[in-house]
């Protein structure tokens, strides 16, 4: 089998990348190692950047976005019984839209569906070869049996534990790496959220976050020990952590409920550099990983999936590489940028166990600053609403 770009990785990369290339006339074949209802069972944050936004509408796959996604101007930074919020669209003139990540990843599904793309599921042993030669291939097998797929690009879509970033010679990787000393115990519950937008809440007693799915579906977080299990938290224990620490005016608004999703997520900030080998591309969480504070996991990958999209109709439509010979530069700007601001306010938010007394006064400093200071403010917006691609 032949195709013009092999991407490996049916998540919301590999497929935002596959629906782009398609509506551009390139065509692409995803291999996916799970199968489609695997894939759409993860449960996933999405507050959308406004560029992943305009990703969507190029990609044709935006109506149930705008339908149903839930715009935020706003979100509520609290520390203690302290509530302040900060103004997006105030700041930035844009909003952020909350849409799960699992809706987006399915309409992603349906629309290549729609289109006859070409997905492979339950693929396995992928192995990229002669990436950095002008003829690269993948091999795979499905059901026992080998096959190969001749292309002109590889698109590693893989994820963390994919195969891609591995199939770059060692020599020639940089990687970066920071694990945080603690985790995020999630649940989600059919209840409705305490507040309309989200609450970011640093309490003595740890980092707790509210936010949502829609109206009905509440998503709560609170920091946890990395050696904490979901089984040793009842729902009543859960709830009643949550309670304490987030402000009282919300604590007396909570909704619970059974949770319906119960698990802990570690958090890492990860860069491997360079972003290309040869004709192999890594793309999302691939070559970078981000802590969830700042919502930004989606929101890189999409990033990325822009860079090489724009890279490959320059290669294809223009006959000049220019695009994909910088792919790495312009992709890992923006992405350094997203790593500074997932990982300060992961700092400023979270509770260390090696926190001093000063470092403590610090984090406090930081959020009265925020609270305080107009251009703080605006800083974070930006942040926030997603940086210019
Ligand atoms: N062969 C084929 N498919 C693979 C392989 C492999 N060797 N290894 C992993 N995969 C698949 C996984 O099953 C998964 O469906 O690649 C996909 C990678 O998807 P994600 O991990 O979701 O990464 P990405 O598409 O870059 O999306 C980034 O999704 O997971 C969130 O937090 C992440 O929000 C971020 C966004
Ligand atoms: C979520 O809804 O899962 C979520 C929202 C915002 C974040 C992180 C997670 O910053």
């Amino acid at each position: 089998m032949r195709t013009q770009v092999a991407i490996i990785g049916g998540g919301p990369s590999g497929l935002l990348l596959s629906q782009l290339l398609h509506v551009h006339g390139i065509d692409s074949v995803v291999l996916e190692r799970k199968t489609r209802d695997y894939v759409l069972s993860r449960i996933r944050a999405g507050v959308l950047e406004v560029g992943l936004r305009t990703l969507m509408e190029e990609a044709g796959i935006s109506d149930r976005m705008n339908r149903e996604g839930i715009r935020h101007d706003g979100a509520m930074m609290s520390h203690g019984d302290e509530m302040f919020r900060i103004d997006f669209a105030g700041h930035t003139g844009t909003p952020v839209i909350v849409y799960g990540q699992t809706e987006l990843t399915r309409d992603l599904y349906d629309a290549r569906e729609a289109a006859d793309g070409m997905i492979e599921f339950n693929v396995e042993d992928v192995g990229i070869h002669d990436a950095d030669r002008d003829a690269p291939y993948v091999t795979y097998a499905v059901s026992g049996q080998s096959r190969r797929l001749d292309c002109d690009f590889v698109a590693g879509c893989d994820g963390f534990h994919g195969v891609s970033r591995r199939s770059i010679p060692e020599a020639a990787r940089r990687e970066y790496e920071k694990v945080y000393p603690f985790g995020w115990l999630g649940i989600l519950s059919e209840t409705a959220p305490v507040n309309h937008e989200l609450i970011y809440s640093n309490s003595p007693r740890g980092f707790a976050l509210c936010s949502m799915r829609n109206e009905n579906l509440s998503r709560y977080y609170v920091q946890c020990r990395l050696d904490d299990h979901p089984d040793n938290w009842s729902d009543q224990d859960f709830w009643d952590e949550l309670r304490r620490r987030i402000p009282q005016s919300a604590a007396d608004d909570l909704v619970t409920g059974p949770s319906i999703e119960k698990s802990i997520a570690p958090l890492r900030s990860f860069v491997t550099e360079p972003m290309r080998w040869g004709r192999l591309f890594l793309c999302g969480d691939a070559a970078h990983i981000v802590p969830p504070t700042g919502a930004k996991g989606l929101n890189t990958a999409a990033s990325d999936v822009h860079y090489l999209l724009n890279g490959l109709r320059q290669y294809y439509e223009e006959q000049d590489s220019e695009g994909i010979e910088r792919y790495s530069e312009r992709a890992l700007a923006r992405i350094w940028k997203a790593e500074r601001f997932s990982w300060n306010f992961t700092a400023m938010m979270h509770r260390f166990p090696d926190q001093t007394p000063f470092d403590l006064k610090m984090q406090i400093a930081e959020l009265e600053f925020l609270r305080s200071n107009e251009a703080a403010q605006k800083a974070m917006a930006e942040n926030y609403v997603g940086l210019p691609y």
